[in-house]
């Protein structure tokens, strides 16, 4: 059945190839992005996000199957701060605010986390996100080096989703995230091309152990299974799409 979903981050990347396997199946789409989308908006700012939430309100009256929100910026962008405010702030704000569009028709989310969020501890920054204080994060970021901001940002993703999962079952929403590991992408040749991040990146990616960097298309096709009959029975849930790397950093760590 053809079903209405929305989404950030749809023109590029990971975001685009989920993008296209919804559509190959039929389904309605709406992307929010900066430029390239239905709803154009800049996620970084509290207007964007507004803009965002009211498009897609406007769009999707009639409420929503699934959520994606997927827009992210990577290690390499300066300031740190853009990373807090895009990749956790603007994910959950977006999320907030279609929860009921999604409780109308039964939706599900799926958050995009990363493998680099088991990688930070639990620490201050996460909690600052965690506990919504978004000027606070944003300072700590900019004090910090971005790998910080970037994997603490997602590891914060990833608690948030947990701890609303029960809530959200409760109103018949499921949640579940997806952490991919080093995949081909605009965000990840950004990081290739930094001086300071680039080596650490390409000698990271040379000791995945199924051997290659993953493309988009992977992700997205797990994003599918997710919004399909394999995701009925799950929610706070977190899959690993990294070709063996969170296995091969941390093998009793789940
Ligand atoms: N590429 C990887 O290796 C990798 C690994 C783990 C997780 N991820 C996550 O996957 C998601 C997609 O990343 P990608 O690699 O496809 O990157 P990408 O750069 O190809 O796509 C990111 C998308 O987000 C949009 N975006 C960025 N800043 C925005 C803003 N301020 N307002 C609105 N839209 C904005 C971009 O325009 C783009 O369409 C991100 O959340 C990223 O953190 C990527």
């Amino acid at each position: 059945m053809m079903g209405i979903y929305a989404m950030s981050g749809g023109a590029t990347g990971i975001g685009a190839a989920i993008r296209e396997r919804l559509c190959q199946d039929g389904h309605k789409v709406i992307v929010v992005d900066l430029n390239d989308g239905d709803i154009c908006a800049d996620l970084s700012e509290y207007a964007g996000r507004q803009r965002a939430i009211d498009g897609i309100r406007q769009l999707c009256p009639d409420g929503l199957d699934g959520f994606i929100p997927c827009a992210g910026v990577g290690p390499s962008v300066r300031p740190p701060s853009l990373i807090a405010r895009i990749n956790y702030f603007a994910a959950v704000a977006l999320t907030e605010g279609v929860l009921d569009l999604l409780e109308m028709r039964k939706g599900r989310i799926v958050m995009i986390a990363s493998n680099s969020a088991p990688m930070v501890e639990h620490n201050d920054y996460v909690d600052l996100l965690l506990d919504g204080k978004e000027e606070e994060a944003c300072e700590l970021a900019d004090s910090r080096d971005t790998h910080s901001a970037y994997a603490g940002s997602k590891h914060a993703i990833c608690c948030w989703l947990r701890r609303r999962s029960g809530e959200f079952a409760r109103r018949g929403i499921r949640i579940n995230g997806v952490a991919p590991g080093i995949v081909r992408t605009p965000l990840t040749d950004k990081v290739l091309d930094d001086k300071e991040l680039g080596q650490a990146m390409r000698d990271f990616g040379d000791t995945v152990p199924l051997g290659s960097i993953g493309q988009p298309q992977q992700i997205a096709e797990m994003v599918n299974v997710l919004f399909g009959p394999a995701g009925e029975y799950m929610t706070g849930s977190l899959v690993f799409i990294d070709g063996g790397h969170d296995a091969m950093l941390r093998p009793d760590g789940f």
